[in-house]
């Protein structure tokens, strides 16, 4: 005999009233069980999506979708701290980032997940190195933190199961973009994975989930208060996203990217990320006596990078896949580049066959953008600006028309806003 109905929850919602901690906690459970429908989770979803909560609710929340599943419990000789990006367009900071920080001494677990939409996703970019392997049993992720420090794999299939359920239907319901909802949905994950610490890179501008600096901040505030809640050691840096990360959009280019950056090279922007991403996780999990600067630029995060790799099945040495059709967009005019919208590049880069529109869509390794040109640079006209990548040039007419207002070229050099606005401290 169930407690309640969906109905009287849905109804407390839908009149704003605040839903109290058994409703949370039956409604989240019987959605997993499959006692509450689709349907009525959905009118729930709607409702939270206009009327809100309050923290006491989203703690409880994020607690209840925690507990439809199991937690790791990770038994590591060294302080384990992730990191999670609310995502961006070409942000692969993950794959330089879980090397630098183990070769700096703390243990990485990063379960990430795959891109929908015109953000990219880890594991896509991971799986166009050959051989590479994404799924890994939890005593495989045991073993590899203990032997390599680092894994960046697919989550277990047991883990926040209801946010599984509910994020799938959110997706199809119009209720993702939603403070609370976000937040217990990115912070249940994460505090099922069980590591000690946590650094969120939150994200703000055209290529970002949150387009205003004022929703990102709250949605890091909230974040951190669920994560001091579960006593958890936490901070967030609030990140411009206005530009693309790098020069690389897409998934075989960034890792290549990523490669160069750990070798001690690549953009002084995704270097920059780096850097400070892993100062705030090693300070978090109290690792103060190395700078990562200087092991980025020493190649010893590159040796972690080929262990990880290689354990799971990937050869580093091994050549990427090359795209069978470039398009270069040239320069229009003589000038410097003044704009460059990470939105319109990431749409771009995923109408050429980077990303996905449905869960089940296959990815091309091969596709993306090369941004030969970023804000600031000087360019001639006729210079190459973009390069477009794809398997699929049929592709490629469709890709221009999302990149029409991409991009300007001006006179004058842009102002441009610093990558890294805050931190946000528990
Ligand atoms: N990422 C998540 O994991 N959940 C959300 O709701 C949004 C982004």
């Amino acid at each position: 005999m169930e407690p309640f109905t969906a109905i009287d929850v849905i109804r407390a919602k839908r009149d704003r009233e605040r839903l109290s901690d058994d409703h949370i906690d039956w409604v989240v459970d019987a959605y997993t069980r499959g006692v509450v429908a689709d349907e009525q989770m959905s009118a729930l979803a709607m409702a939270i999506f206009l009327n809100g909560m309050d923290a006491d609710e989203i703690t409880r929340w994020t607690a209840a979708m925690v507990s439809s599943g199991e937690t790791l419990s990770l038994d590591v000789d060294r302080p384990t701290v992730d990191k999670h990006s609310t995502g961006g367009v070409g942000d692969k900071i993950t794959l330089p980032l879980a090397p630098l920080v183990a070769a700096c001494g703390a243990a990485v677990p990063q379960l990430s997940g795959r891109g929908l939409g015109h953000t990219g996703g880890t594991l896509d970019k991971l799986e166009s190195i050959p051989g590479w392997r994404a799924q890994l049993t939890l005593p495989e992720i045991q073993a590899q933190l203990t032997s390599v420090g680092a894994v960046i794999c697919a989550a277990t299939e047991g883990l926040a199961p209801a946010d599984r359920k509910l994020y799938a239907l959110r997706d199809v319901t119009s209720t993702v973009e939603c403070i609370p909802l976000i937040a217990s949905s990115i912070m249940s994950k994460k505090i099922a994975e069980g590591a000690d610490a946590l650094v969120l890179d939150v994200k703000y501008g055209s290529g970002a989930f949150m387009k205003t600096y004022a929703d990102a901040r709250a949605l890091a505030e909230t974040m951190v208060a669920i994560g001091i809640g579960r006593g958890l050691r936490i901070s967030a840096l609030l990140t411009d996203m206005s530009v693309p990360l790098g020069h690389a959009v897409g998934n075989a280019v960034e890792v290549a990217e990523s490669v160069e950056v750990l070798r001690g090279g690549g953009p002084a922007d995704v270097v920059e990320l780096t850097v400070e991403l892993a100062r705030e996780m090693l300070s978090l999990a109290g690792v103060s006596d190395v700078d990562p600067a200087v092991v980025l630029a020493s190649g010893q995060a590159y040796e972690v990078w080929a262990r990880m790799i290689r354990a799971q099945g990937g050869d580093p040495d091994a050549e990427l896949p090359r795209p069978a059709h470039v398009h270069v967009v040239p320069a229009p005019a003589t000038g410097i580049v003044s704009h460059l919208d990470a939105y319109a590049i990431g749409v771009a880069a995923w109408r050429l066959g980077a990303g996905r529109a449905r869960k089940e869509d296959p990815v091309q390794a091969a596709a993306g953008i090369l941004c030969h040109a970023k804000p600031g640079a000087r360019v001639a006209e006729g210079d190459p600006l973009l390069e477009l990548h794809t398997d699929t040039p049929e592709a490629i007419p469709a890709a221009l028309t999302a990149l029409q207002d991409a991009y300007a070229i001006t006179d004058t050099a842009p102002a441009r806003p610093p990558l890294i606005t805050e931190t946000i401290r528990g």
